[in-house]
């Protein structure tokens, strides 16, 4: 029948070409995922190693049976098709005993093997308390940026996550409106911050260097806007940033009067600057908003004409922000940014 056959062959063309564009695909955003800090298949910290370890012996398993059954296949069309001008059907089995049994045993053990692995490596990551000498932070999500507060140390800021290198630091997961998702995938596996609920999770950066991670769960417009910076460094680095971001807010005087301007507007109500106001706390802390990389959690970097074209118009950086359009006029847009950079 070589109507069969054509047909057969076509398929399988169709099938390659779909398996070597996925398999493209998949390559470039790996190349691309590495590039930006976020490759899962390079762990930092032993609460993601685990994860990878998993994680290849799942594509292992699932990568045999597919070369498995995808040569069963092949073989199949190749050595059964039809020859000549054959046109009767090959005999057809049914009801094999040892076929069927092979089929349900096979596939039940590999599941139950995975099943058993994957809840070891849950279990062996899931830590109730926090362990001796840990760095503990509660984070929040927001629409849409992460607020980090360190209880203990009394600092609150956003966006960016100081941790000391090798220290196993214990996160404690809000949320303060919708479901969000914290995602450092070369630090740990992903966990949801659920309103009303606290979810925890632990993690220890063994090098230095600065770690992305990316909200992970859909949570309004600017979900692909919620980014996170986890930020490792020595001890004394560490401690530095500890002592600066303790501080009150510096004293620094303007030219442009950018505090009372600051002051007079509304953005009190929802942005503390410790040691000016402590009236807000719906948006991020400004205390030290300069010690900063980038703004709008990772939105765009933190300089000035950032800055300016946030306050101008949120919507310019993130379109949907739950900031509002402040309509400043120019002097006071001059006046806040001058401002903003002295909060070092
Ligand atoms: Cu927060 Cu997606």
């Amino acid at each position: 029948m070589p109507v069969l056959v054509l047909r057969a062959t076509n398929y399988l063309r169709k099938h390659t070409v779909l398996v070597l564009s996925f398999l493209f695909v998949t390559s470039n955003s790996l190349a691309i995922s590495a590039s930006q800090n976020l490759n899962i298949f390079d762990p930092v910290s032993p609460a993601a190693t685990p994860i990878r370890d998993l994680f290849m012996l799942v594509f292992g398993v699932i990568g045999i049976i597919f070369v498995v059954t995808e040569g069963a296949l092949i073989w199949s069309i190749l050595r059964y098709r039809a020859k000549g001008d054959e046109t009767t059907e090959p005999p057809q089995i049914y009801g094999s005993n040892p076929i069927e049994l092979a089929w349900t045993v096979i596939p039940i053990i590999i599941v139950f093997t995975l099943f058993l692995v994957t809840t070891r490596t849950i279990y062996s990551l899931d830590m109730e308390e926090a362990p001796e000498g840990a760095l503990r932070v509660k984070v929040t999500g927001h629409q849409w940026w992460w607020e980090f507060e360190y209880e203990d140390l009394g600092i609150t800021t956003a966006g960016e996550l100081h941790v000391p290198k090798g220290v196993p630091v214990f996160v404690e997961l809000r949320s303060a409106d919708v479901i969000h998702s914290f995602w450092v995938p070369r630090l740990a596996g992903k966990i949801d911050c659920i309103p009303n609920r606290e979810n925890h999770l632990w993690f220890q950066a063994d090098e230095i260097g600065t770690w992305y991670g990316q909200c992970a769960e859909f949570c309004g417009t600017q979900h692909a806007k919620m980014l996170i910076r986890v930020i490792s460094e020595d001890k004394q680095d560490f401690d530095a940033w500890v002592a600066d971001q303790q501080q009150k807010a510096f004293e620094t005087p303007t030219k442009l009067n950018g505090k009372e301007t600051f002051l007079t507007l509304a953005c009190v109500n929802c942005h503390n600057i410790k040691g000016l106001s402590m009236e807000g706390g719906f948006g991020p802390d400004l205390t030290h908003l300069m010690s900063r990389e980038t703004i709008a959690s990772g939105a765009a970097p933190n300089t000035a004409s950032s800055l300016r074209s946030w306050l101008a118009n949120p919507s310019n950086i993130k379109e949907g922000a739950l900031m509002p359009n402040m309509m400043l006029t120019d002097t006071q847009l001059d006046a806040l940014v001058e401002y903003l950079q002295t909060l070092k």
